[in-house]
């Protein structure tokens, strides 16, 4: 196994002959760096960078793991984009003011009088998108290399929690501009809590602090969205990139070809392999960022008016999944049943999906094997076609409530349609299962299916929603 490139000996500092004393400046290098300092240049770079670097990456890395066909630097983009956030984020607080009054009028002045004051808020605003972005894509990454099976099944979790930050980070940020777009958007989503079964309102009242979205709203939104919500995230950043160290990074194999020797992997030192690529990469992303950021404006709309809702008033468009859901099935089931079953399945997924059998391993296989490959093309087919094809079915023709008067619409609008969903989609595993088809690949067809139905319900909503939220074409709106 190749050894971390070391400092050669015959270029550092020598030992000082006892009873001279060091000077200041070299006491408070050593107070920093406690090994002998080098006398040349690329031996002091070399300390401080690895000095730095293997606190984060273990110093050499199997080569197959450099592979950017695999990992796609998403996990790295996330924490990159992390970073800006939270620089830019700092820069933003110093004019931003939350208060309804003034929130407007301060993001207004940061467009228009602070030295690169539009810039600053347009990286922070599409960071903050791409990030939900990189994250739902790495997740994505994740699971179709199956790299969440034994033994980072703890890190999947993390990473789960993380996307709910980021969610919820973005979702607290959306209110601050205090123009129609966020105050609509803030009251639809809130109101999608009220939903549900008993509980809801006060929960809703709890968040909102009030009846409607106001002061308190956006005092509340702006403590999570800068003390809370980013401490957690860097904390379970953290965490989760020492887990990616500790468990060792997955590795990427050919279809077919069996698990590598972990022992008798060709190694490269991390410094300067795996770093030269990921500042290379960093770099780029950082500069089509500033490009993008420089061309394309955050959305800013007239100052919220609350007596005055936009037609049709829409979520963010992450949530507009579920606002899409809520015009087709009972509140209840859009706010509870729904999200919940779709959590527990992805919190027991790691628990759930791996084969014990050691011939059935198929960590870092895109898409388990060959016939996965086939299930998770077909699957994505029918998952926006068959979803695509039952929101205008729905919409033109099917109408439970009015067809079955006699039942209260929690059982024709929820339990009938949902439970009809839930069968056919066991019966559809059963069928699956009967065909000889491994567990992790009826997985893989499963939450590609549902995957995209989600997809295509926010595709919908974004942008085949018109006025009363009726059906249009995207050009007719
Ligand atoms: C803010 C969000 C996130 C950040 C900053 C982040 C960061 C990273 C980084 C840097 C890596 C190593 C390199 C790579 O795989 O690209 C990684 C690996 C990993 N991440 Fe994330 N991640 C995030 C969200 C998630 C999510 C949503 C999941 C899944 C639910 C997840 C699960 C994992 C797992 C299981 C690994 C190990 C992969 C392997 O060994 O192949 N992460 N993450």
């Amino acid at each position: 196994m190749a050894q971390p490139e070391r400092v050669a000996d015959t270029s550092v500092e020598q030992e000082k002959p006892r009873g001279s004393t060091p000077g200041l400046i070299s006491r408070v290098r050593r107070s920093i760096w406690r090994e002998p300092w080098p006398q040349d240049d690329r031996g002091r770079k070399r300390l401080i960078l690895n000095d730095l670097i293997l606190h984060l990456h273990a110093p050499t890395v199997p080569k197959r793991a450099l592979q950017l066909t695999y990992s796609y630097g998403l996990g790295l983009l996330a924490v990159l984009l992390f970073a800006v956030l939270g620089f830019t984020g700092m820069l933003l607080v110093f004019v931003y003011t939350p208060t309804t009054d003034q929130a407007y009028a301060s993001v207004l002045e940061l467009r228009s009088q602070v030295w690169i004051g539009a810039l600053v808020r347009n990286m922070h605003h599409w960071s903050g998108n791409l990030l939900l972005i990189a994250s739902v894509l790495h997740l994505l990454r994740v699971f179709y290399t199956a790299a969440f099976h034994p033994p980072r099944e703890f890190n999947w979790l993390l990473g789960l929690s993380l996307l709910l930050l980021v969610a919820l980070s973005n979702f607290t940020g959306y209110l601050m501009p205090w123009d129609q777009l966020a105050y609509w958007a803030t009251t639809i989503s809130t109101s999608m809590l009220s939903y549900i079964p008993v509980v809801g309102e006060s929960i809703r009242e709890f968040f909102i602090g009030g009846p409607e979205v106001g002061e308190f709203t956006l005092r509340t939104f702006f403590a999570f969205h800068i003390a809370v919500l980013p401490p957690l995230m860097l904390i379970i950043t953290s965490y989760h990139l020492w887990r990616v160290r500790k468990d060792s990074f997955s590795l990427p194999r050919a279809l077919d070809e069996p698990p590598p020797n972990r022992r008798k992997l060709e190694r490269v030192t991390t410094v300067p392999h795996l770093v030269n690529l990921e500042i290379g990469f960093g770099l780029l992303a950082l500069v089509l960022l500033i490009a993008w950021s420089t061309w394309v404006d955050a959305p800013l709309e007239n100052a919220a008016n609350p007596a005055h809702p936009p037609n049709p008033a829409k979520a963010a468009w992450y949530f507009m999944g579920f606002q899409e859901l809520l015009l087709h099935f009972h509140p209840a089931f859009v706010t509870v049943a729904i999200p919940g079953l779709a959590a527990l399945g992805l919190l027991l997924l790691p628990y759930l999906d791996p084969d014990p059998r050691p011939e059935q391993d198929v960590v870092g296989i895109w898409f388990r094997s060959r016939r996965g490959r086939r299930l998770a093309a077909l699957n994505l087919v029918l998952g926006v076609v068959v979803t695509a094809g039952w929101v205008v079915l729905d919409e033109y023709w099917l109408d439970l409530p009015a067809l079955l008067p006699f039942l209260p619409t929690a059982v024709s609008n929820g339990f009938i349609p949902v439970g009809a969903m839930v069968g056919v989609l066991a019966v559809y595993y059963w069928w699956l299962r009967r065909r000889g088809i491994t567990r992790s690949e009826r997985n893989l067809a499963l939450f590609t299916l549902l995957f995209m139905a989600f997809v295509t319900l926010t595709v919908v909503g974004v942008f085949f929603r018109g006025e009363n939220m009726a059906l249009v074409l995207p050009w007719n709106r």
